[in-house]
């Protein structure tokens, strides 16, 4: 499966992304336009749509579990708790610090799901691995079926993902305007 476009009518923003058939959760990312020199930002927008039943929905930015950037999300009330994780093991990650999010507005939980909606800063690299937004690469997700142990606590642990899967994300073609970008963050 390789990522598409879709226009999220929750936010109006364009992201690059993908719905899984199984579950019916959708992730999706934005990212900065690319510069022709310099480095590239290390930053994007990201999202994840996601019915109640998960529990608690993981995205592996490397494409695998292990020595990769984590970012983990889950539902409390009306809000939502993230948490950027890593694992050298395939045990209970750890939090993974340098990363720096922020729920954007229309983040938000209703009566069938729930949006996580977040500037993800200092997010295309980590220990041992990093994205090349001019390209496309293998992206994972994890899906939680049994809500977190301590679900106000964004360092709860929680029990193994019941499934997981891969897709390509496209970042290549994940590139909004400058003017658009920002018009997201506000
Ligand atoms: C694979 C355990 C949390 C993403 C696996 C496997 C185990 C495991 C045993 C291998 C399963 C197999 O090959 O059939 C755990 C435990 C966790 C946990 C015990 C927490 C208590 C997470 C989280 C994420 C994640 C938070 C993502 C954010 C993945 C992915 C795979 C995987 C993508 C398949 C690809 C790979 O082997 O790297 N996990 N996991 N896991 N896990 Fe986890």
């Amino acid at each position: 499966q390789e990522s598409s476009s879709y226009v999220d009518p929750r936010n109006g923003i364009t992201f690059q992304g993908l719905t899984d058939p199984t579950y019916g959760v959708t992730y999706g990312a934005v990212f900065p336009p690319l510069v022709s020199s310099g480095a590239q930002s290390t930053e994007f927008i990201g999202e994840i749509v996601a019915p109640l039943a998960a529990k608690w929905i993981g995205l592996a930015l490397g494409g695998a579990m292990l020595d990769n950037l984590l970012l983990v999300a889950w539902p409390n009330g009306n809000s939502i708790v993230y948490s950027t994780r890593y694992a050298t093991d395939y045990v209970q990650p750890v939090a993974y610090p340098g990363p720096v999010i922020t729920n954007l507005p229309s983040t938000s939980v209703n009566a069938t799901h729930w949006n996580w909606v977040f500037r993800c800063q200092n997010c295309t690299s980590w220990s041992g691995g990093s994205l090349d937004t001019t390209s496309g690469a293998a992206w994972a997700w994890a899906y939680g079926n049994t809500t977190v142990d301590t679900p106000s606590n964004n360092a709860s642990t929680f029990a193994e993902h019941s499934d997981f899967g891969f897709w390509g994300e496209i970042m290549s073609a994940g590139h909004a305007s400058a003017a658009d970008y920002a018009n997201y963050l506000a």
